[in-house]
């Protein structure tokens, strides 16, 4: 049987480590895309190189043609610029819709039949013009961003009570930003709701409070420290968690930025919610009833991702 293949669309911070990832993980042979010429290439060279020491058989080619990307299994999206300090994911919109145009033609022409999953920020409206830009099936598209948030709120919550991260079960909603919605009452430890810590004595409502905030500021609190980029070995790992349930038909119940067409509400806008994700590409949306201080938080997070996909269609108006 052939191996997979899994194309790198940027491959900057976060497309080199997905290069590195895949190929510890043998999820396929990998080819790295970027404009900038020598970048993919070199970084293929370097992990390729690093193959016999630690075991691992597959391709690494790097490509400034979007030729090179033909036939993809899949396709992940990380195409564009990052945020510096200062800046919010919402101010990377124009620029970067304009290369989700790019990417969104080559990946109609060379790999239609892809399961394409966007990291690029500000991710709901680029996981949005994306999928309009490739015409691909919307459930074949989608954005990383919840996985993400998920693994940073189980971070703070396994250091808080000091236990194993792989105890701590969480569930992060709504748009990739500030507004984004931490559950508490779906977020468990060992199967025991956060709001039954608290019962418990385990923690405090204050501390439980400071860490979801803790959680929306997350991607900023790594751009602070790094200065010059934002976090890459964390979205990279969400993103493999993603492509892995794909290619290996896992059928993992995961919160992935994917098209709603009314559930939730929603019509025509992606937006992280809980999905299942297998080889049909996201399979299965899951809509859980929301208390009415969730659901105002997640109408919230909902708007603001309205607000930043009418500012791609004023610019791109064959968005709408
Ligand atoms: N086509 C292909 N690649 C491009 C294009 C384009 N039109 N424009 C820029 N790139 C490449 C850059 O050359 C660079 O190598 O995209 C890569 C982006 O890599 P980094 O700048 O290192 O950014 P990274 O940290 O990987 O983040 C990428 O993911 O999390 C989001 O906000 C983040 O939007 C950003 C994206």
């Amino acid at each position: 049987m052939a191996r997979n293949k899994i194309a790198l669309i940027g491959s900057g911070m976060i497309g080199g480590t997905l290069a590195h990832m895949i190929g510890l993980k043998e999820l396929g042979d990998v080819v790295l895309f970027d404009i900038a010429e020598g970048i993919p290439q070199g970084k293929g060279l370097d992990i390729a190189e690093s193959a016999p020491v630690d075991g691992f058989d597959a391709r690494f080619t790097g490509a400034n043609s979007y030729e090179a990307i033909k036939g993809a299994d899949v396709c992940i999206v990380t195409a564009g610029v990052p945020r510096k300090p200062g800046m919010s994911r919402d101010d990377l919109l124009e620029i970067n819709l304009k290369v989700m145009e790019q990417v969104g033609s080559g990946i109609r022409k060379y790999a239609p039949e892809a399961f394409v999953i966007c990291i690029t920020n500000p991710l709901d409206a680029m996981v949005w013009a994306l999928q309009k830009f490739s015409g691909l099936p919307r459930n074949m598209v989608c954005g990383m961003a919840g996985v993400l948030d998920s693994a940073r709120f189980r971070h703070f919550l396994a250091e808080e009570f000091d236990v194993s991260v792989e105890d701590v079960t969480a569930f992060v909603l709504g748009g990739h930003g500030d507004t984004m919605v931490p559950l508490t009452r779906y977020s468990t430890v060992g199967g025991i709701p956060l709001p039954d810590l608290v019962k418990m004595g385990w923690t405090t409502k204050d501390k439980l409070d400071a860490i979801v905030q803790r959680t929306r500021d997350g991607g900023a609190e790594i751009v602070g420290l790094l200065k010059t980029g934002s976090a890459y070995y964390a979205p990279a790992s969400s993103a493999i968690a993603m492509a892995e349930s794909y290619l290996k038909d896992k059928k993992r119940v995961m919160p992935v930025a994917a098209h709603l067409s009314g559930q939730y509400g929603v019509k025509d806008m992606y937006v992280g919610v809980p999905t299942v994700v297998g080889a049909g590409g996201v399979e299965r949306i899951i809509e859980i009833d929301l208390n009415k201080s969730e659901q105002k938080m997640f109408d919230k997070s909902v708007e603001s991702v309205a607000g930043l996909c009418e500012a791609c269609a004023k610019i791109a108006p064959n968005l709408k």
